[in-house]
Order: structure tokens, then C-alpha cells, then sequence
């Protein structure tokens, strides 16, 4: 009886150890025959894990991503390529039709990959973490605000944002003032304020710039690290927004929800929130996202097209008479309306010339969700894409002369996908609107106020993953008499 016990017990142990080493044969051989299948694009892999990650952070450093890292390799293998960054095999596509396929196939070929810093900082609850019909919801709600409607709304709220600003911190300031800093710390309050319908209490921004500050840092949390500081921000920020959100909403419900803040996208969040379409999480985490969106692309944006201005005299010139018709329009202390703002139409030329050039986002990673297969090449499951603005932005079969500035090329009907400083397809940038809005309204007040100049007109541009100028771009102000 002993015997036959142990008789079939080992039988089987035998069974499951054939069942398990055939198994493994067959996974193995068909890992195998799938990856004969693939035809990789062109490119090199590199070292283990490693792959070309050092000389990817050593170009960006110097902010000549494009130049030394993306270039050489598309003049050795073309706009697509194969390499390997921080650990994930990747492959960089460049080019209208890349950019087409991959951002217009979103959710169904591949979905967008952040880093694991940012991805907890600005939270899993945030839209760039959502999918399908929980994405669509979310950009359903922030869009409301962003209707025309709602725009119209904006457009006085920004000119008295602006002009508070303005005479808060450039009437006190001698004549000198860091453009760059000063515009990070409008497009805060303006997408707090005008947008979100929040009151920006002191400190609020640097508590916000600290979580900021780690979004691209190793996702490493011990004591001084920066992500850790980072973690430890973003909870002071949810506490504060927690109550805020309860408060607000408490006023929603009981009817008692002021006359200005209707409509605010906080307003729409917490519509949702208490229709039962999102949770309290997501209303914290999407508008941690917002701000972070919004920040450093919307002040680089700006502080770029003043750079181009400065350099540009005959652009100046043309500039400031589309400002001057606007004025002579309005009396003394009046706000622009949208119909003014739809009129400015030259800036906006200027505004787009110089995100062509200087893109705020360089470009952003998304992960295959499936076996892809683009213009005879396979993208494994699971690899990475990285798409590029400069890939298209700097390339003459899109732009003739691509380094030269020209605004004049933005009165032609741009193909689409061709520029993409805002991206494309379902994740094409929520805030686009806000940004143009900010933009176009920033610089009707002060070219139409100051006359001013760059501090440093050579002043370099770091990357720290985003651009920024190395200074703060200061600039020389001297108030003009009301033309
Ligand atoms: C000049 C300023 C801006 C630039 C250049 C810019 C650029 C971009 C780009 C390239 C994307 C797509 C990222 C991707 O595909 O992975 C994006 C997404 C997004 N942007 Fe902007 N952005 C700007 C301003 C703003 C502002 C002012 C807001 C709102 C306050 C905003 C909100 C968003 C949101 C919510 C998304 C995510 C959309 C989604 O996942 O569906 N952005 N932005």
C-alpha cells in the first residue's frame, strides 16, 4: 500500500515536471518564432539596461537633444530608429506620418507612458494615466470650460489677471524684471484663478514648484532626495485641495455657489464629482495635472516668442501695430473682449514661429500595447516610442529654410501633424486655447505699455527634462505713455 502510495506520487512529480519543461519549450519557441517575425527598425541597442541613456541625458543637458542625439541617427538610419533608454527598448519616430499613425492610435496600439515619478506625483487618478472612456469623461469635463463659451468667459478674467500682475510685480521693480519667473507665476495664478476658480493663498506656488521640481527626478524617496521633497509637497497641496474641494462642493450642492464661480473648471469637475461620474481623488490629481501642464510649457512659450520679438525688429514693428489698432478701440483701463482677441492674429503667427522653433515639449513617450507594425518595421508589445517635435518642426520637406524665422509661413494652412507643438490625436493638449489665450493677451500688455529689451540676447536654453532659459531671461522695462 506504502509502496503504491510513493509509486504514484512520483508519477506524478513526473507528470508536472514533463508538463513544466514542455511548457517552457513551447513559450520559448513561440517567443522565438514571434521575434523571427519581427523586422526592427534600424539602430543600435547598446549596453544591457544601460543602452544609450548617457548619451541621450548628455545631449539634452546641453539642450541639443535633436542635434546630437536624434539627427545623427536619423542621417545614419532614417526617421524611424531603434535604441535603449533607462532601461526600455525604444524606438524614436520622426516625421508627419509617424506622427499621425502613433498619435491618432492612442489607446488602441499604444497608450501614454510616464515616468514612475511623475506618474505618482501628479497621481494615477490624473488624465494623462487614463484610458478609453474614463479619459474621455475627463477631457469631456475640462473641455466644457474650454468651449467657445467658456473662452469668452476667460478673456476679461486673464486682462485682470495680468494687469494685477503687472502692477505687482513690474510697477515696484526698478527697471528690470525676470520674464521667465514672472510669467511662471502668472500662468499659475491665471490657471488657478481664471481657470479652476481657486484663490492662490501666499506660498501656494512654491508648494506647488517643490512637487514640480520632482516630476523628472529618480523616482528615489529618502530624506533630501528631490522626489522625496517632491512626495512630501504634493501631500501638504492634497490636504489643502481636499478641503477646498469639500467646502465648494458642500456650496455646490446646497445652491449656494457664487455668481463668477459658475462654470469654472473646478465647478465642472465637481459636477461630475457629484453626478457620480469621478471620485474626489480625481478632481485632486487632474488639477495637480493642470498646473503641471500648464507651467513651465505656457511661460517658455511666451518667453520665447519675446525673445524672437527682440531679434526681429521688422517683426516687432508689425507686432505692434496690430496692438496699436487694438488699443485705439478701447478707453483707458478697458478689457479686451474675444472679438479683440480674435483680431490678433500676426502675434499668434509670431507666438506659433517660435514654438516651431523653440518647442516647450521636445516630445513625449508611449508604450506598444500590442505587436505594431509601422512602414515595414515591427514595434514589439511592450517597447516604448518616443515621438518628436523637432522631427518634423526642423525638417525641410515640411518647413523651407526650417532654421529661419518666419511667421509669414503661418498664413498658409499648415498639413496636419506637421506641427505638433501641442501634440495630436485624443491627447492633443487639453489647455491649447487657455495657452493661445494667455499668449496673445500677455503680450498685448506689454508691448503696448513697455518698452523693453532682452538683458541677455544671447542667453542659453537648459534642459532640466524641459527647456528654460538658463537666466530667467530678465528684460530692461521703461513704461511708455499711452499711444
Ligand atoms: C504653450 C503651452 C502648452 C504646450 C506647448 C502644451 C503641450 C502639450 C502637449 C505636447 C501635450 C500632449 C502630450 C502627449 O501627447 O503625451 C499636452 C497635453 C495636455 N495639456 Fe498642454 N500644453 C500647453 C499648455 C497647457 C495648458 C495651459 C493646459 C491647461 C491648463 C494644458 C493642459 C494639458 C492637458 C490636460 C493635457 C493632457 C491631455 C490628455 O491626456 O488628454 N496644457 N500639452
Amino acid at each position: 500500500m506504502v509502496m503504491e502510495i510513493v509509486g504514484d506520487s512520483m508519477s506524478w512529480a513526473f507528470f508536472c515536471l514533463a508538463a513544466a519543461i514542455l511548457s517552457a519549450i513551447l513559450l520559448t519557441h513561440k517567443r522565438v518564432h514571434r521575434q523571427n517575425k519581427w523586422k526592427l527598425p534600424p539602430g543600435e541597442m547598446g549596453l544591457p539596461w544601460i543602452g544609450e541613456t548617457m548619451e541621450f541625458f548628455k545631449a539634452q543637458r546641453k539642450n541639443r537633444m535633436f542635434e546630437e542625439f536624434v539627427q545623427p541617427r536619423m542621417a545614419k538610419y532614417g526617421k524611424i530608429f531603434k535604441t535603449r533608454l533607462m532601461g526600455s527598448p525604444t524606438i524614436i519616430v520622426n516625421g508627419a506620418e509617424a506622427n499621425r499613425f502613433f498619435l491618432s492610435n492612442e489607446f488602441k496600439l499604444v497608450k501614454s507612458s510616464w515616468p514612475a515619478a511623475s506618474v505618482q506625483l501628479m497621481g494615477s487618478n490624473s488624465i494623462m494615466e487614463k484610458q478609453g472612456d474614463q479619459h474621455r469623461c475627463l477631457r469631456g469635463l475640462i473641455s466644457n470650460t474650454l468651449s467657445p463659451a467658456g473662452l469668452e468667459v476667460l478673456v476679461p478674467k486673464i486682462c485682470n489677471s495680468i494687469e494685477l500682475h503687472i502692477e505687482k510685480h513690474w510697477n515696484n521693480s526698478l527697471d528690470r524684471v525676470s520674464l521667465y519667473h514672472s510669467t511662471k507665476v502668472l500662468t499659475f495664478s491665471i490657471v488657478f484663478e481664471c481657470l479652476l476658480g481657486i484663490k492662490v493663498e501666499a506660498g501656494t506656488l512654491s508648494t506647488f514648484e517643490r512637487i514640480l521640481d520632482g516630476v523628472f527626478a529618480a523616482p528615489l524617496a529618502f530624506p533630501g532626495s528631490r522626489f522625496f521633497k517632491a512626495k512630501k509637497a504634493r501631500k501638504e497641496v492634497e490636504k489643502m485641495l481636499r478641503e477646498i474641494v469639500r467646502d465648494k462642493k458642500k456650496k455646490m450642492e446646497e445652491g449656494r455657489e457664487g455668481e463668477d464661480e459658475l462654470g469654472s473648471l473646478l465647478s465642472q469637475l465637481l459636477g461630475g464629482m457629484i453626478r457620480g461620474e469621478i471620485r474626489e481623488e480625481e478632481v485632486i490629481d487632474n488639477v495637480i495635472l493642470l498646473v503641471f501642464a500648464a507651467h513651465d510649457t505656457t511661460s517658455f512659450a511666451i518667453a520665447m516668442t519675446f525673445k524672437m520679438i527682440a531679434q526681429h525688429a521688422d517683426c516687432h514693428n508689425l507686432l505692434l501695430r496690430e496692438h496699436i489698432e487694438i488699443m485705439k478701440q478701447k478707453t483707458e483701463g478697458e478689457s479686451l473682449t474675444m472679438e479683440d482677441v480674435k483680431k490678433i492674429k500676426y502675434t499668434w503667427q509670431v507666438a506659433r514661429e517660435s514654438m516651431r522653433l523653440f518647442p516647450p515639449i521636445f516630445g513625449s513617450f508611449r508604450k506598444a500595447i500590442v505587436d505594431i507594425e509601422f512602414q515595414g518595421f515591427t514595434i514589439p508589445r511592450g517597447w516604448k516610442v518616443l515621438w518628436t517635435t523637432h522631427g518634423t518642426h526642423y525638417n525641410d520637406e515640411y518647413f523651407e529654410d526650417p532654421l529661419k524665422f518666419d511667421p509669414s509661413r503661418f498664413e498658409e494652412t499648415i498639413p496636419p501633424y506637421v506641427y505638433i507643438p501641442f501634440g495630436g490625436g485624443p491627447r492633443l493638449c487639453a489647455g491649447y486655447q487657455l495657452a493661445k489665450l494667455n499668449i496673445l493677451i500677455f503680450v498685448h500688455y506689454v508691448v503696448t505699455r513697455y518698452d523693453w529689451s532682452l538683458i541677455y540676447p544671447d542667453e542659453q536654453i537648459t534642459m532640466d527634462p524641459l527647456p528654460f532659459p538658463s537666466h530667467g531671461m530678465p528684460i530692461k522695462l521703461s513704461p511708455k505713455s499711452r499711444v
